[in-house]
Parts: C-alpha cells; structure tokens; sequence
C-alpha cells in the first residue's frame, strides 16, 4: 500500500480541475469540441476518475468528505457542461434560421406560361360547341386515295367540280385530301345511323398563298344522318353555333354547289365590313348515302365544313391568315 495522503492535497487538486474545467468550458465552441471536454473531465479515464484513483490513499475517516466533495466537483461540471450544450446548440439553431432567412422583397424567377395555338384553341372551342349538341369526334388520314376524296362523294370522273379543288397528287396515285369530307365516307363505312360527327383535321390545296388562303388549312366538318332531318335542322344548328361562337354577329346563307350535298349553301360573316366564306354545307345528296349502302328513301344528313382558320381570323381580329404560320411570339403571345 502506497503512503497515505493529506486530503489537503486532494482537495487542492480537485479545486484545479474544477478551476481548469471550467475555464476550457467557457473558452469553447462547437459541440464537438464540448464532448471532447466531457471526455477529457468526466471520461473513464479522465481527469476526475484519475484524482479519484488516489482516494484509497487517504485515511479512512476523511474518505466520506473528499468523495462527496469529488461529486460535487462532477455535478457542477456536468451542469456547466449541459449549460454549454443548450447555448451552443440554441446558437446554432440561431445561425441556421440567420442563413435561411427568405427575403420576400426579392425579385421572383420569371417563367413564361405556355398556351395553345389560337388555332388550337379555336378549333377546340368549335369541338365544344358540337360535343355539347350531342356530336362525337372522328378523324381519318391526311393522305387519301381518290375514291374517298372525290368518287364516293359523288364527284364523277370528269366532273367539272374535281376542278374546283386543286388537289395535290402523290407519285402513286393518292393525293393529299382536299377536304375533310372524305372522313363522312369512312365513317358511315363502318357506323350505322343515326349518326352525329364532327371531323377536325388538316387539308391541303394548290392554292396561291394569300392574306385568306393557305396551302394548308384546317377544317373541322359536320356531319349528321336520320330519319327525318331536313334543311331546318341543318340551318338551326348551325345558327346555334354561330351564336355560340361569334355572340352577334352578321350571317348569311348564299345558295351554292357541292357534289356532295343538295341543296347547297355557303355561309358568310360580316367581317371588317365584307362578306368572308367561313364554311359551306348541305344537305346530304342521296348518292353519297347509297355509296355507303344507306338507303335514303329511310335517312337523310346534313353536313357542313367549317374553315377553321377563317373562324380564329374573324374571332381574335387577325388580318392576314399567314400570321397563324409563321410562329412569331409577339403574335402568338397576345393569344
Ligand atoms: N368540302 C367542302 C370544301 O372543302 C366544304 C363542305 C361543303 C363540306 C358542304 C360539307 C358540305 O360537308 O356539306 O370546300
């Protein structure tokens, strides 16, 4: 047994690690640095545990004193040391809130919206009108033979009216279609009346490019099959649409001619103050119901086809069809 110590000595010695302890707790600053203290203080193998070691050196009867002296010195370090703790992580949580903090006043990140086409919403807002009246969408290729484009509506070969539409002819033998009339034949080749349809699509045409004609156009056709239905029921359809569409505005029926169609008529709009074609329509002619093996003396049809360029040109105020072409943003961005 190694000689007894004066409590004295260990007093004095427990005094210095608290003194010494306490000063480092207070120098330090981060919660990693803190842990390391508590290691090097309170450790197994720390400071404390190390003056402790030399308590079986005392004297029996000053043992009790010097023990709860060494506790207390542990309690008031483990105290500061939670104090510390708390402070540094609140300081770090204060730093953290500072770092984040939002300034509402900024500037946002601009992000242009994108928007449908105005021919796109166009033909969308005609398409509603329809479907709203009991009219479901088909549609049917752009390249087309000529039997579905012209024959089976009722275009005989060397009808004058084939010259009506300066088609464009593939290299073998199909064209581009004309009109989206050739969709009524298709459909009614594969659906039974009653029959009620609306066709969007686009067409083509040798036409020479001007302020209201294009190459390429958009059509959208109208076409319904009964029993019973009559002129009547075609004008007052498309009077709803018309209303539906434009509000009030000016219309006209002018009596023409389609192969397809008897009677015909053609439809105009009052348009910074001329007449302008926005479609043409009929009744279905009684050939083109036998083509498909309807038999009419039980149904009759009308049908209509609407130019949709012309309708978004009359709506949105547009002067020139070639704008709707041309993808200039400062005009599609007022849509
Ligand atoms: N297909 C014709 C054209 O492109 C438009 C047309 C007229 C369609 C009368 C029809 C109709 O359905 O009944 O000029």
């Amino acid at each position: 047994m190694s000689t007894t110590m004066q409590p004295s000595e260990l007093e004095s010695q427990l005094a210095a690690l608290q003194d010494e302890a306490q000063e480092a707790i207070a120098q330090i600053d981060t919660l990693d640095a803190l842990e390391q203290l508590r290691i090097k203080y309170l450790g197994k193998k720390g400071s404390l545990s190390q003056v402790l070691g030399s308590m079986g050196r005392l004297g029996a009867e000053d043992r009790p004193r010097i023990g709860s002296l060494a506790n207390e010195v542990k309690e008031a370090l483990q105290t500061s040391l939670e104090n510390k703790r708390i402070a540094l992580q609140a300081a770090a949580i204060e730093a953290k809130l500072a770092a984040e903090t939002i300034d509402v006043t900024m500037p946002g990140v601009f992000r242009s919206q994108g928007r449908a086409h105005p021919l796109t919403s166009t033909v969308d807002r005609m398409i509603d009108i329809f479907v709203g009246l009991g009219y479901t969408v088909a549609t049917g290729p752009e390249m087309e033979t000529d039997y579905y484009n012209f024959e089976a509506l009722n275009f005989q070969p060397d009808h004058p009216a084939r010259d009506m539409q300066d088609t464009l002819f593939l290299p073998d033998g199909n064209l581009l279609r004309t009109h989206t009339s050739s969709v009524q034949i298709r459909y009614m080749e594969e659906n039974d009346p009653p029959i009620r349809i609306v066709i969007p699509g686009r067409c083509y045409r040798r036409d020479t490019v001007d302020a209201t004609h294009s190459a390429v156009f958009h059509q959208l056709e109208i076409l319904a099959v009964d029993e019973g239905l009559t002129f009547s029921d075609l004008r007052g359809t498309l009077k709803v649409f018309l209303e539906a569409m434009f509000g009030d505005i000016e219309v006209r029926f002018r009596p023409s001619y389609f192969p397809f169609t008897e009677p015909s008529a053609e439809v105009d709009v009052r348009w910074k103050g001329r007449w302008l074609e926005v479609m043409g329509c009929g009744m279905v002619d009684p050939n083109v119901l036998k083509s498909v093996g309807y038999d009419p003396e039980v149904y009759t049809g009308f049908a209509a086809g609407l130019g949709v360029e012309r309708i978004a040109m009359v709506l949105h105020q547009i002067d020139d069809i070639r704008r709707l072409y041309t993808s200039d943003l400062r005009f599609l961005r007022q849509f």
